[in-house]
């Protein structure tokens, strides 16, 4: 269980890549960030492989590479907010790592993704009313994960001492 990879998930904006670095970085592990991964791959960004080739084919870009990091160990994986969406890809990271979902108030989702404009499914729409009906759609896959961090009011720094904290009292 020490070589157990941490696996974040979690709603678009929760923190996941910059509390996944630090964790990595503490822990002296190797980051994974998933949707790097794959745009490295297509050599496109996620935005263009949404636009040129729909939503299904990035989801099985995802659960292939969900597939292949669960046979690895010792890594710290940040998931897409959308790894949920296909339940066999929490299973699968649950059986060789821990699976910690970090979330955070609607409001304090929009602050922080309110100038970006990498994501596609927030793109089409006023932002806050994408991000409401999105989590209230996926809000049972994100609850039915046993470990849960409210970063709403965490700094990045308090959120990646919290996971460390859950992930060395799992593996002792
Ligand atoms: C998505 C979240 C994005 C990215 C893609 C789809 C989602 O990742 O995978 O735009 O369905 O919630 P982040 O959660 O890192 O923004």
């Amino acid at each position: 269980m020490k070589n157990a990879n941490i696996v974040l998930v979690g709603f678009m904006g929760t923190g996941k890549t910059t509390v996944g670095r630090i964790v990595a970085d503490r822990l002296g592990r190797e980051l994974v960030d998933m949707d790097t991964i794959i745009e490295e791959r297509e050599t496109r960004a996620i935005s263009d492989i949404f636009a040129q080739d729909g939503e299904p084919y990035f989801r099985d870009l995802e659960r292939a590479l969900t597939q292949e990091l669960a046979g690895r160990q010792n890594l710290v994986i940040t998931a897409g907010g959308g790894i949920v969406l296909n339940p066999d890809n929490i299973r699968d990271f649950s059986v060789t790592g821990l699976v910690v979902c970090l979330r955070a108030d609607p409001d304090e989702i929009l602050r922080r993704v309110q100038a970006e404009d990498h994501r596609p499914l927030l793109e089409n729409g006023d932002k806050a009313n994408r991000i409401r009906d999105i989590l209230a759609d996926r809000q049972p896959l994100y609850d039915a994960i046993a470990h849960q961090i409210d970063t709403t009011s965490l700094s990045p720094e308090g959120t990646a001492r919290e996971i460390v904290r859950i992930f060395l009292s799992a593996t002792e």
